[in-house]
């Protein structure tokens, strides 16, 4: 298994993620946008991720500073839930690097810090055309799917 560390990120970090994602070529909407309009978007996002507690953000650095992967999860407070809920918006592991442990490395680094927040649960969205999905990668982690929710999206956009 490559060697990884497994970090906060930082503001600096903008631009190593920004090339990460493009690299990714996951995001059919990222294509179009040159480097430097990611690198925007990603540093206008991270900054809001880092302002305060209310996010984490958790990269998997490789031996020379590489990110070979990262995770952003939200805490969110519930008004009926005795604890706050993580939500997992984002877990992404380079290419070349897959199936070597890195992406439970950084979920296990949320529910630590899950757990260090006296959260209720943890959930995310999967979807299922997803290689993710078919190898049950979640499910293997000990995350339950719920057969009985459906997922709603309302599109916002300017
Ligand atoms: C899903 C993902 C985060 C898992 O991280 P990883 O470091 O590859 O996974 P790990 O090595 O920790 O765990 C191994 C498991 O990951 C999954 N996995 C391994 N290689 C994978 C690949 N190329 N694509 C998707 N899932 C893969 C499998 O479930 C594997 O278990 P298996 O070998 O028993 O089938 C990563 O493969 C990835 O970034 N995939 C593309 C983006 C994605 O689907 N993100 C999740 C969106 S919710």
């Amino acid at each position: 298994m490559t060697p990884v560390q497994i970090r906060a990120a930082r503001p600096e970090d903008g631009p190593a993620l920004a090339a990460f994602l493009k690299d990714l070529n996951y995001f059919h909407r990222l294509e179009p946008l040159s480097l430097a309009a990611v690198e925007a978007q990603v540093e206008r996002h991270l900054a809001l991720c880092l302002a305060d507690e209310s996010h984490s953000v958790y990269l998997a650095e490789g031996d020379s500073g590489d990110i070979l992967g990262y995770t952003n999860v939200h805490w969110l407070p519930y008004l009926f839930l005795p604890g706050p809920e993580g939500y997992v918006s984002e877990l992404f592991v380079a290419e070349g690097a897959r199936g070597q442990g890195i992406g439970t490395e950084l979920l296990r680094a949320v529910k630590a810090a899950a757990a260090r927040r006296g959260c209720w649960r943890l959930s995310l969205l999967n979807m299922r055309g997803r290689e993710s999905y078919e190898r049950a990668f979640y499910a293997k982690d000990g995350w339950q799917e719920r057969e009985d929710a459906a997922n709603f999206v309302y599109e916002v956009r300017s």
